[in-house]
Formats: structure tokens, C-alpha cells, sequence
């Protein structure tokens, strides 16, 4: 295993480009490699270790992936493998996106039941009810989840959870109904950025979906999706980690590649904690006056305040003057990281789904460890904004969802080598 070893003190400067959406091009890849009848090509793709491992798991069904210079080729699945192994599928709860389009092309599915992760038991019910109402018949045995249907029939289909919409789930059944017989209106879906490009990537495969961008999506099956060629949206997420980058080291970082529209929720709290954001049409320059102000966050689906940001957050408003509160309504476990950053010297109090965090006037290094991806992240950052060295033990959480993080961090001025863990 490796590890990031970081040197703080330093304060970002300069120009970091964003890369592609993971949580875009996974589903928009399955759907690529299943439901279509020829080649795809995606641009714009970040080079992940969860691309990697959805790759393999496309392969294991018979797709062929090329990877070039930031593109994929996709030639789709040509025959009827229909099993998603199980230790491909733990790596990554995401390769769950198979489910639907193997049912929709293939009449079958066997998938392995996604464990779940520190964040939470992150159950697939949603995903399971879906197809349901399509018409499948899903049984969960010994590990997996075998579905199978003669044909999916288009219906009206209730989607809210308990805790609100579901991606995945969105997802997995918005892609089944693209290839059902008639019309299937899905009620409480979920409208994150990623959710509405690879609606968008269905429709130029000649998809029929409406409703793009709200929670009331419509689709008319068709018989038949063809290959096309998509530049996958840019990474909301990875943007928002580092406007905060900046934020937290008190930088002057222009983030190039996102829109204003991307990054609303989490661009409103950065103003309202007193950082200043100048756009232009490539992007944004974030810079921060010497001291940030205490604020409240409440995590939400989209058009809320993303749950992916959350940790970033806390990080931030470790070092705002005052008490701020996060709450995160949307992982029922996602506060691994709160006792890591106190190792930093944070004052960060949990009381269930909310963060107490009491502002400190610095954090100083400590080794830490990663517990998903987010986490890494917001630990790394605090690193660089740490005085002293900090170590950020399992970065392959972080590999998962950030394009050489370290590479970008090096070019904004950080003191970051990545090491194995033996040294
Ligand atoms: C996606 O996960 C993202 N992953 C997550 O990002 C993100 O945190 C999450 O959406 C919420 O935005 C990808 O897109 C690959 P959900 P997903 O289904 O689809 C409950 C990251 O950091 N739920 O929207 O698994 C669930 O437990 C990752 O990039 C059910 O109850 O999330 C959660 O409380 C982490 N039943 C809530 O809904 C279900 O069948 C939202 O989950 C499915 C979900």
C-alpha cells in the first residue's frame, strides 16, 4: 500500500485544470459497453482506479475497452455473459450500474450484492424495486442478485428513499427503461449533474428522455441504442475539493474546467464563509481573505449541498473563527473523518447525523489514514494547510476518485510525495 507524505505550511497557487466526472462516466461506460449495438467513444475520461475496475468488469461481460490519450473505445458486449463477478463487483459498489442494462439486452443478470463501505450499508432496495416494476424477477441468494425478465414493460415507478433520491438507482432504472416496451415515468429522481450527461449520452444513442434535470424523468423504449461519441461533463466534486484546497491554505488558485451552474450549492457556502470567488468563462479564481466565518451545512441530493463535499467542508471550517454545524442527511455513516482531522488538532464534536466543529487558529501534521475517498481528500488538503508533516495512510481510497491528486497539489506549490507504506 502507498502513502502521501506531506510537508504544510504552504499556501496553493496557480492553476489546477479539472478533470472528468467519475460519477459520470461510470454509468455512461455500462451503458455504452451493454445497451449499445456499436463502438461508443467517451472524451474527456479522468484516469481512475474505478474506471480501471469497471473496465475489467465490462470486459469480464464481453465488452473490448481502449483507453487513448484521455478517451475510451467501447465496443459493446457481443455476447451473453451476463455475471458480474464478486470480486470485481466489492471493489466497486458502482459496477451495481450492470444490473439494469444486462436485463434490458440480455433478459438476464447475475450480479454480486455490492458490500457496503465506510460510509454507510449503502442498500440497493431502490435498484431492486425498480426493476421490479419493469417486470424482472429478482431473487438476492447466496451473495448475489440474479434478475431475469423476457421483456421490460414500461410503467409508473415510485424511486424516493427514505433518504431521498437515489443515483444508483436512478441510474440502473432510467437505463432499463431505454430498451422497455412503452412509456416509464420514473417518480423522485435523483438530477445531480451526472445523473442529467448520461441522460444526455442515452438520448445521442437514441434514447427518448424527457424530463432531464428534474425529478420526474420519462422514457419511451426503443428497440435498438447506437454507439456515439460523448465528452463527459467535468468533475463537480473534484472542483469543489479545490476551491476548498485554496480556501483552507489561504491560496490564489484559479480552477479551470467548471461551470457556475456545476458547483451552485457549494460555491454558496464559499462566499458565505467569506471566500472570494472571481469568475470567467473558463472557470474560477478562488482566493480568501485571512480569516473564514463560522457557517451551518446541511448535506442534500441535488440541487442541495452535495454529501461528496461534506468532508472537504469540515476541513475548511476547522480553521473558521466560530462554531459551524455540518449535517449529513444523505450516508447514514459518513463522519470517519471527524476523528482523523482531530488528530490534527481540530475540535470537531459528533452528535448523530451532525458535526459540532469549533474553529481552531491552526492544525499541525499528524499521520492520519483515508477511509473513502472524500475523506483522503479533505486530509490531504488539511496536510498542506497543517504545520508540519502529515501522513495520509490508504490513498487508494483517494486514487479511486481524484486523477493524480498529488501531481495537481505539486503544481499548486505543495510539499507532497507519494511513498509506499514499508518506508
Ligand atoms: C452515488 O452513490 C455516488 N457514487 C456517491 O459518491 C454519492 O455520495 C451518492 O451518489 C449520493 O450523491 C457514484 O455516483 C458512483 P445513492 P449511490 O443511491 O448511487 C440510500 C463519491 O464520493 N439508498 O444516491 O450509491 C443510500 O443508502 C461517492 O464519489 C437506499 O436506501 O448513492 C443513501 O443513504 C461516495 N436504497 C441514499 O439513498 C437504495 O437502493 C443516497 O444513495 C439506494 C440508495
Amino acid at each position: 500500500m502507498q502513502k502521501f507524505i506531506v510537508n504544510g505550511g504552504t499556501k496553493l497557487k496557480g492553476n489546477v485544470k479539472i478533470s472528468g466526472s467519475k460519477n459520470a462516466v461510470l454509468p455512461i461506460a455500462v451503458a455504452a459497453a451493454i445497451l449499445g449495438d456499436n463502438i461508443s467513444v467517451l472524451h474527456n475520461v479522468p484516469n481512475l482506479t474505478d474506471v480501471k475496475t469497471l473496465s475489467a468488469v465490462l470486459e469480464g461481460l464481453g465488452a473490448s475497452i481502449t483507453r487513448k490519450n484521455g478517451s475510451l473505445y467501447i465496443e459493446p458486449i457481443n455476447r451473453m455473459e451476463f455475471e458480474a463477478p464478486y470480486d470485481l463487483v466489492r471493489q466497486m459498489r458502482a459496477s451495481i450500474y450492470v444490473l439494469g442494462p444486462l436485463v434490458a439486452k440480455l433478459g438476464r443478470a447475475k450480479v454480486s450484492f455490492p458490500g457496503g463501505c465506510a460510509i454507510g450499508p449503502r442498500p440497493v432496495d431502490l435498484h431492486i424495486r425498480g426493476l421490479e416494476k419493469l417486470g424482472a424477477q429478482v431473487e438476492v441468494k447466496r451473495g448475489y442478485i440474479y434478475a431475469q425478465a423476457e421483456r421490460l414493460i414500461g410503467t409508473e415507478i415510485d424511486l424516493l428513499g427514505q433518504h431521498g433520491p437515489s443515483v444508483g438507482a436512478t441510474a440502473n432504472v432510467m437505463m432499463a427503461a431505454t430498451l422497455a416496451d412503452g412509456e416509464t415515468v420514473i417518480n423522485g429522481a435523483a438530477c445531480e449533474p451526472h445523473i442529467c450527461d448520461l441522460a444526455n449520452f442515452l438520448n445521442a444513442m437514441g434514447a427518448n428522455i424527457d424530463g432531464i434535470g428534474t425529478a420526474t424523468l420519462k422514457i419511451e423504449g426503443v428497440r435498438q441504442l447506437r454507439g456515439t461519441e460523448h465528452n463527459v461533463i467535468s468533475d463537480d466534486i473534484e472542483a469543489g475539493t479545490f476551491m476548498v484546497a485554496s480556501a483552507i491554505t489561504n491560496g490564489d488558485v484559479y480552477v479551470e474546467g467548471i461551470k457556475p451552474h456545476q458547483v451552485t450549492a457549494v460555491t454558496k457556502k464559499l462566499v458565505a464563509s467569506g471566500v472570494q470567488l472571481d469568475w470567467d468563462d473558463n472557470g474560477v479564481r478562488v482566493t480568501t481573505p485571512d480569516k473564514l466565518n463560522a457557517i451551518d451545512v446541511e448535506t442534500a441530493p441535488f440541487p442541495g449541498f452535495p454529501t461528496d463535499m461534506q468532508a472537504q467542508f469540515m476541513g475548511l471550517l476547522s480553521l473558521a473563527t466560530g462554531t459551524s454545524n455540518i449535517t449529513e442527511n444523505v450516508h447514514t455513516d459518513r463522519f470517519i473523518h471527524a476523528a482523523e482531522l482531530n488528530r490534527m488538532g481540530a475540535d470537531i464534536r459528533l452528535e448523530g447525523r451532525k458535526a459540532i466543529i469549533s474553529g481552531v487558529s491552526s492544525l499541525s501534521g499528524a499521520p492520519v489514514m483515508a477511509s473513502d475517498l472524500r475523506a483522503g481528500a479533505v486530509l490531504v488538503i488539511a496536510g498542506i494547510a497543517a504545520a508540519g508533516e502529515t501522513t495520509v495512510s490508504r490513498i487508494y481510497h483517494i486514487d479511486r476518485g481524484y486523477e493524480a491528486i498529488e501531481k495537481k497539489l505539486k503544481a499548486l506549490g505543495a510539499d507532497i510525495v507519494r511513498v509506499n507504506e514499508s518506508v
